[in-house]
């Protein structure tokens, strides 16, 4: 029993705290946190502890870890978007320590550490009705786990929370019942997304279904209120909608334009002898030029040994469309670097690690897999210019928000303005393959014990300008290890938690 009297009862709690502050140094960190985090964090309910071992358990990792965490508050008082920051402090002054998730009762604390950025658009600030795009797809891609496009089109179709931002979606399906139409169109409306599902037309091939897209988004009845009519593929992300809009702003939407992007592999580009917009990083048409398209005889031809041959003579869409805009106008490509095909094979880090901001993205769920979703959620805190924006910490580390954190034991004694070269194109041409594209590159780490990788594996959103992002670096990955050293240890994972 305490004693009754209150300076007694002042004293035991105060010399109880102290011994816990003896015992326990790591919570001195936390007392800091409670005081920046309280205002948003008290009563939200959210239980981090739990959400964490569902998505380690999720991927058979653990209970037995190594772990390490950090806050980053984000301070948006900058005037630009850096490529990369420097940091004056450690990312991880605590370094990993061993934990079993299993007697954990709370996730281990972290302290806070700034970060300056700049303003920009959270996914819910954004105005998209400028906009209406067009897509083909079959009902089974759109309904089956590895290519379902939902995730990722309510990151940039919707606030984030169930509600349209304002962009028209024209979704074609081909070869689907009309109850399989109904049923992506309710699935669709639940999540936000303002589509109109419609038939393809079953009788034009994959080429003819693109190109005729462009007469639907064009005859939508919303057109009087859109700048811009964009076909897109089914795995096609716009990870920042209001840079992109804003890069838009340039060109004129009374007057014909024709912009999209090539393919990064100049191999190919010089192959097909056409400078043609690649339909993965989306093809963005004016009204005067979708209205000049949907008119002109795209499609004609004739039937030859029961294969349908168009007069432009091509298999792609992207290709044919070109082909007919080429002989019916003299409108050129207006070439937008900035949108991405995403043709590289391999690992894609050199790409995702190298600071800019894309402003589409392509082939995530086939010829590589990365959840862009995912990392697309920390938008929901510091915006959208922050997503793929890279920190540098004085302890070697390298974050690339939503992608990966990366250390460098060794020292960042590279220049991290140029792209690590981690693709996997043909040793033939690889050297001057993605020369124009990436420009110059530098070598590989991989292997060297020069770097080690933790990759994005789950993120989400806690409310209030709050994103929790944990990432993953297996024990067993033998890229990040060096020549004679062998791999060893426990799985590692590195808990950012995002903060205003
Ligand atoms: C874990 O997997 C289940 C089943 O697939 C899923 O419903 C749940 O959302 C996942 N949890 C997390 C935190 O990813
Ligand atoms: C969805 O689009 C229709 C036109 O297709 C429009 O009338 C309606 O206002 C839009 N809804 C939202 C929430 O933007
Ligand atoms: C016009 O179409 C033909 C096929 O009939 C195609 O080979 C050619 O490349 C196109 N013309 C131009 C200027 O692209």
């Amino acid at each position: 029993m305490l004693p009754r009297t209150p300076v007694h009862r002042w004293l035991a709690v105060a010399f109880v705290f102290a011994l816990v502050l003896y015992i326990h140094p790591d919570l001195r960190g936390s007392t800091i946190i409670t005081k920046s985090l309280a205002p948003s964090r008290a009563g939200s309910g959210i239980d981090d502890l739990s959400w964490v071992k569902e998505v380690l358990c999720n991927h058979s990792i653990g209970p037995e870890l190594s772990y390490a965490s950090r806050i980053i508050k984000y301070i948006p008082d900058q005037v630009e978007r850096k490529s990369i920051t420097e940091i004056d402090h450690d990312l991880l002054p605590q370094k990993f320590k061993d934990v079993s998730m299993k007697r954990l009762s709370a996730l281990p604390a972290a302290t806070p550490v700034e970060v300056h950025i700049k303003k920009s658009m959270r996914p819910d600030d954004v105005d998209a009705s400028a906009f209406i795009f067009g897509a083909s797809t079959t009902y089974k891609r759109f309904i089956e786990p590895a290519t379902h496009p939902v995730e990722e089109w309510k990151r940039w179709l919707t606030d984030g929370q169930g509600h349209s931002n304002g962009a028209g979606l024209v979704l074609q399906l081909f070869g689907a019942s009309d109850e399989e139409v109904v049923h992506t169109s309710e699935i669709l409306l639940k999540t936000g997304v303002n589509a109109s599902v419609v038939h393809a037309n079953n009788k034009l091939d994959m080429a003819g279904r693109y190109v005729a897209l462009v007469d639907r988004i064009y005859n939508h009845p919303t057109r009087d209120s859109r700048k811009f009519f964009v076909l897109i593929d089914d795995d096609t992300f716009f990870p920042a909608l209001s840079e992109l809009q804003r890069v838009l702003t340039d060109y004129n939407p009374a007057r014909p334009y024709y912009i999209g992007t090539f393919t990064e592999r100049a191999e190919w580009f010089l192959r097909d002898h056409a400078a043609f917009g690649f339909g993965g990083g989306g093809i963005f048409l004016t009204a005067p030029m979708a209205k000049t398209i949907s008119e002109a005889p795209c499609l004609q031809g004739k039937r030859e040994n029961n294969v349908w041959r168009y007069n432009l003579n091509a298999d792609q869409g992207d290709r044919l469309l070109f082909n007919c805009i080429a002989n019916f106008t003299d409108i050129k490509l207006t070439y937008l670097p900035r949108l991405h095909q995403i043709d590289q094979f391999g690992d894609l880090s050199g790409f995702y690690e190298n600071g800019g901001q894309p402003l589409s993205l392509h082939h995530y769920k086939s010829w590589h897999r990365f959840d862009v979703a995912d990392m697309h959620k920390v938008a929901d805190a510091c915006g959208e210019d922050c997503v793929l924006q890279r920190f540098q910490f004085k302890d070697n580390f390298i974050i690339s928000n939503g992608y990966s954190v990366c250390e460098y034991p060794k020292g960042i004694t590279f220049d991290p303005l140029q792209s690590e070269d981690t693709f996997d194109n043909p040793a033939v041409t690889h050297d001057v393959d993605l020369a124009y594209s990436m420009g110059a590159q530098r070598s590989k780490l991989a292997f060297t014990g020069k770097k080690r990788q933790w990759l994005l594996l789950a993120s989400r959103s806690e409310g209030a300008g709050v994103v929790r992002q944990v990432y993953l670096r297996r024990w067993s990955d033998p890229r990040w290890y060096g020549p004679g050293e062998e791999p060893t240890g426990d799985d590692s994972i590195l808990v950012l938690l995002w903060s205003p």
